[in-house]
């Protein structure tokens, strides 16, 4: 079966999803709705969505949209019909009925509901119908998750089956697990019960959402948002209407049913317009006093609300048997609902799905978790729990598990798919090294670097983890959601916070020396990015000879936002590419220009295909749609590459003084018409010094190293700075930009 063709019918969220990541896969795609105006609207909104669903917005057009009285012979000529119309049952039956007297012989037809079983879906059905017809569940916002669960019914076609999943696999890029038809799938049934069991052990603990979502957050290794924070952004009624559903579907003796009743405060909630961050706000709201805003947090036993508090954990790296045994109440928190979770979702097995690591991926990739319920099982040790826990009768997975106390009892992760991932190869490949920032594999006959810290924010360790790992070909791969969003600025205020700038210095110098070293080693450096690829995260990427990028990927040098430049090796590396260029053949201030231009403002791209016109990426760079096959294409590249030479030195001339004057000129206007004020003025002074080539004149030939100190002086001098050192400290307490 080969799908050529798609038809997405309902253009609401899903839908125009669903149609943006076909766009994205080059596959012709018409999205359809009641009416025309309301598919155009469709993909206007996917146009303009943040973060964008498209990775090219000028194929915007190549979907094709319409109405589904006029338009419907589309459905004539498509290999797959997606139904993505609202949750009613009575709809998508007419729907099926009209799509099974269009569609052509084999046509496959999948329906996106995240609650209505395939068994009601496809009642009404002829054998021969239900033989191509399934459930494909993507998640919101479907460019970005991961996940994509495939419900069979029991006449299915099983080649067919197989087919679209590979489709979704490689086309799409999606996880896709196929899984039984029971409520919820695997990812809703057991997060949504997550969601429930951290909201109501917080109101039996008196806990307050702030404390909560400290703990239920990145310490589980879960997203930041928490689950107070989760249920705002899904909306608390659309939280309600689901639980709804859950408590129809699911037997009583579920246990589910115990955490899934009407909570007094979120009905009121809901009922006075606190829907969440769509409505007035939710659990959290932003007041505005002033020209200030204000988070606030509500406080569970009154209702009220007043400035939320800043929880923190002081834990760097998720450590589930550490945070469990903590003595206080965040650890004994984190042990009844981690433990609930444990039991819940092997409790499900077999029903759900027979292979139970299937649940630890649905977890990764449909709610972002960094491990699922068995691994962390796994993490906090069979023996361990089991000392604790009680209380698992009828649990067949868990009474089995008593009996042997098998430590391994975990297997081959990523049992869905058959691309060798680097979660696959791990456990046979040997740890080198492991660090604080980082750990080394050696695999067959190369290395690999993975980066652990939040982020992976790179520090002193991540670099000495990379230096060393040169002795052999070289991957640097993270199976964590991030390559990496920079260097760590947490650590290098440390240093600032006790005047101690030499150390800040030496570190800089090291950054630079361990770049100069990927890009020079005798053996070939793959950079495999994902996500954040910021800053520093970039000038490891940009000093790699081969990169193995992901769709999904933002990258940039965005050092400027705070007030410094990049010193990693990053002006002079896109100096580098763009002095390749045609243009900078005639004109020897192109390059700088165009550079100052792109470091000046921090520009980002959002795909690869938006970073190649700014030479973040080469045309050259192998670029991926499905991240599971990252690892993969970064040992095709070593192979291919067993006869590497290490490239040339690279040699600039730059004009110096006269270029500056232009950069600075540039500058002036902007302070002029008051874009920039006095340390935006300073921050690009120090940019332009670095890219004209400072003392120099055009008919000096600098060296790579020169460029290095001119990057390492201004950054030594902006860090210096009180208005520098302010951004940074801002951006670390807010997450976000000091706008000034
Ligand atoms: P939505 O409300 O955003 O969009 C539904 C679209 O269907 C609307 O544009 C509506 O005009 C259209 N529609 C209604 N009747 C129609 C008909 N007879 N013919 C053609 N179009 C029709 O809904 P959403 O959120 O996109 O959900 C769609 C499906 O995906 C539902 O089954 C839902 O359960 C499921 N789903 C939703 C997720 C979410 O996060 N929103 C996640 C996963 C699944």
């Amino acid at each position: 079966m080969n799908i050529k063709k798609v038809v997405v019918i309902g253009s609401g969220t899903m839908g125009s999803g669903i149609a943006a990541q076909l766009c994205n896969a080059n596959i012709p795609v018409t999205l359809l709705d009641l009416t025309t105006e309301i598919s155009e609207r469709a993909r206007e909104r996917i146009y303009k969505s943040k973060p964008p669903l498209l990775i090219d917005k000028t194929k915007i057009n190549n979907i094709k949209i319409g109405n589904i009285e006029q338009h419907f012979d589309s459905v004539k000529s498509a290999d797959w019909i997606v139904e993505a119309v609202v949750e009613r049952i009575d709809i998508k039956h007419q729907i099926y009925n009209k799509i099974f007297k269009n569609r052509k012989e084999g046509a496959i037809v999948s329906s996106n509901t995240s609650s209505i079983p395939i068994k009601i879906l496809s009642q009404k059905l002829s054998d021969k119908e239900k033989k191509d017809f399934c459930i494909t569940h993507f998640f919101n916002p479907v460019r970005y998750m991961g996940l994509l669960e495939i419900v069979k019914n029991e006449n299915n076609d099983l080649n067919k089956i197989n087919s679209l999943k590979q489709f979704c696999e490689i086309e799409l890029g999606k996880g896709a697990i196929v899984c039984n038809d029971t409520p919820g799938f695997l990812g809703n049934r057991v997060g949504v019960y997550a969601m429930q069991v951290a909201m109501t052990e917080a109101f039996k603990m008196k806990l307050s959402i702030e404390e909560a979502d400290a703990v239920f957050g990145r310490p589980m290794g879960i997203p930041k948002t928490g689950v107070f924070g989760l249920y705002d952004l899904i909306g608390i009624d659309l939280m309600a209407d689901v639980l709804k559903s859950f408590i129809k579907e699911l037997p009583e003796k579920d246990k589910f049913q115990s955490v899934a009743r009407e909570i007094p405060l979120v009905k009121k909630l809901i009922e006075t317009g606190y829907t969440g961050r769509k409505g007035k706000g939710g659990f959290y709201r932003i007041n505005k006093n002033g020209n200030q805003k204000i988070l606030e947090a509500i406080n569970l036993e009154t209702g009220e609300y007043s400035a939320a508090e800043k929880i923190d954990l002081g834990i760097e790296i998720v450590d589930i048997k550490n945070l469990i045994n903590r003595n206080d109440k965040f650890g004994e928190y984190a042990w009844i609902v981690i433990s609930k979770i444990i039991k819940y979702a092997s409790s499900l097995v077999p029903e759900i799905t027979d292979k139970f690591n299937d649940i630890d991926e649905a977890m990764r990739l449909g709610f972002n978790w960094a491990m699922g319920p068995f691994e962390m099982l796994k993490s906090i040790g069979v023996k361990n729990f089991f000392e604790r826990a009680d209380n698992f009768e009828n649990n067949i997975f868990l009474e089995n598990l008593f009996k042997t106390k098998d430590e391994n009892f975990y297997g081959e992760r990523q049992l869905y798919t058959n691309i060798q991932t680097l979660g696959k190869i791990k456990p046979s490949a040997i740890r080198l090294d492991k660090n604080n920032s980082a750990e080394t594999y050696r695999f067959k006959d190369f290395n690999i670097v993975e980066f652990k810290t939040k982020a992976c924010a790179l520090d002193y360790e991540s670099m000495d983890a990379l230096k060393n790992a040169t002795d052999k070909p070289l991957i640097i791969i993270n199976e964590s959601m991030q390559f990496s969003a920079g260097v760590n600025l947490s650590y290098t205020m440390k240093f600032v916070e006790n005047n101690n700038f030499k150390s800040i210095e030496k570190f800089i110098k090291y950054f630079q020396d361990t770049c100069k070293t990927l890009k020079y080693s005798k053996h070939p450096v793959v950079s495999a990015p994902s996500g954040l690829t910021l800053g520093g995260g970039f000038e490891v990427l940009v000093q790699s000879n081969f990169v193995a990028s992901h769709t999904n990927l933002v990258v940039g040098l965005v050092e400027t936002i705070v007030g410094l430049v990049p010193a990693g090796g990053g002006c002079k590396e896109m100096l580098w590419r763009w002095s390749q260029s045609e243009q900078a053949k005639s004109d020897p201030d192109y390059a700088p220009l165009k550079v100052f231009d792109i470091i000046g403002y921090a520009k980002t791209a959002t795909s690869p295909i938006e970073a190649e016109p700014l030479k973040y990426l080469k045309p050259e760079d192998i670029k991926i749609m499905n991240r599971n096959s990252l690892f993969e294409e970064s040992k095709k590249l070593i192979d291919q590459n067993n006869d590497f030479t290490p490239p040339d030195e690279c040699k600039f001339n730059l004009s110096g003084k006269p270029l500056k004057e232009k950069m600075i000129n540039v500058l002036e206007k902007l302070y002029n018409e008051k874009k920039i004020l006095d340390h935006g003025m300073y921050v690009g002074t120090e940019l332009a010094n670095v890219l004209s080539g400072g003392d120099t004149s055009i008919d000096k030939l600098l060296s790579e190293d020169d460029l290095y100190k001119l990057e390492l002086d201004s950054f030594m001098r902006l860090i210096e700075t009180k208005q520098t050192q302010e951004r940074i400290r801002h951006t670390l307490s807010t997450g976000k930009p000091l706008v000034n």
